[in-house]
């Protein structure tokens, strides 16, 4: 990986669809703002000290719409609606871009506002949170929730540019943190890297030093994990393959999220999903010995939870209900070795049989 690179691309069919620029701070994306033409920047009112540095260096930033309160319970068609209705008062043309400065509920709403406003205008990220800087920024997936069912209704729409900076991170609380930090965990499980050595790395950057994500070696592996999903992405962009990798451990933590009712963070949700996917794996004889514990080593570093407190019979309801569900079966993501999974299509109550002792209550 080369230290110095600033700009990753994302392709179809050989031409760029999006790139995800890097810089120490916010103001280093300035230049490139400013040739974004008319900015309309949808942003969290928690990172508005950004969004006023935005608007100080970037005179084309042409109106604010403040989302408060920002939670999935808030990520919702009412929410994206009312970006359209203030994009259409505001003047917003199809020259126009949206910018979404926020985490991933925020670039998630606002790219998916953008992408039906006037049948599709342009979207730019500066993601305030690691989750949204290594994932959910990146890629072009766009979506509000249903009830509490996520982002069942969204897009694919690539932003035109992701912003990346270490500076957003230093404030982060430690919670928000480490739901960044089991993203990039996810990301280096599937592609550890030509030296097989992200993992350790990453594990090494974290229990070193408390104040490890505004170390050079901590925004390096930032950049790899946003280029492994650039690359996933470049390759399979509508999920028909290999983009299905990039869910190992979701399909468990939408179920979890979705029976936690805003008590278990995504990220969180994810790690338990990590987790329960390296057991499994382990239970069905695909994964090498010992990586479930390796795994589950890794969260415990990242002070990640890994045990599901949910009843096994309420999770299985909920996962028949996931937007991957098809005849009750799911395309789970299993680990065969740290760098190295494999995408199986399982009955849900097989698996989740198995996983039993992992759940809160046993069957
Ligand atoms: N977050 C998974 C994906 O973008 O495909």
């Amino acid at each position: 990986m080369d230290l110095r690179m600033d700009q990753i691309e994302i392709k179809r069919n050989g031409d760029t669809v999006s790139r995800v620029v890097f810089a120490p701070a916010v103001s280093g994306f300035a230049g490139i703002i400013r040739t974004l033409g008319r900015v309309f920047m949808v942003y969290d009112e928690a990172v508005e000290r950004y969004a006023v540095e935005v608007k100080g260096h970037c005179p084309n930033v042409a109106g604010n719409f403040v989302l408060h309160n920002v939670s999935e319970e808030s990520k919702t068609v009412r929410t994206a609606d009312n970006i359209c209705r203030w994009l259409l008062e505001a003047g917003a043309d199809r020259n126009s871009s949206v910018l979404a400065v926020g985490g991933g509920i925020v670039s998630d709403m606002a790219g998916f506002a953008a992408s039906i406003y006037k049948r599709g205008i342009r979207a730019s990220y500066l993601p305030t949170t690691l989750l949204a800087q290594v994932d959910a920024a990146i890629g072009g997936k766009t979506g509000v929730n249903l009830d509490s069912y996520k982002n069942i209704i969204g897009t694919f729409h690539q932003p035109e540019y992701t912003f990346v900076c270490p500076e957003v991170l230093e404030s982060l609380p430690d919670r928000v943190f480490a739901d960044g930090l089991t993203e990039m965990l996810k990301t280096f499980i599937i592609d550890n890297g030509i030296h097989g050595d992200r993992v350790e790395r990453m594990m090494t950057a974290v229990s070193m030093q408390a104040r490890c994500r505004m170390e050079t070696e901590f925004s390096a592996l930032v950049a790899e994990a946003a280029s492994v999903k650039a690359g996933v992405v470049t390759r399979d962009e509508l999920e028909g393959g290999e983009r299905r990798k990039l869910n190992l451990g979701h399909t468990f933590a939408h179920a979890i999220e979705h029976c936690a009712n805003g008590t278990i963070s995504h990220g969180e949700a994810v790690a338990i999903g990590l987790s329960m996917a390296a057991h499994l794996s382990e239970s069905l004889g695909i994964a090498r010995s010992g990586t479930a514990e390796r795994i589950d080593g890794c969260l415990d570093t990242c002070g990640l939870p890994k045990k599901c407190p949910f009843p096994v019979a309420m999770l299985e309801d909920a996962m028949r209900k996931d937007k991957k569900s098809e005849d009750d079966k799911v395309h789970f993501i299993l680990v065969r070795d740290i760098g190295d999974v494999v995408e199986r299509l399982m009955d849900v109550s097989e698996a989740m049989d198995i996983l039993a002792g992992h759940c809160g209550t046993e069957r």
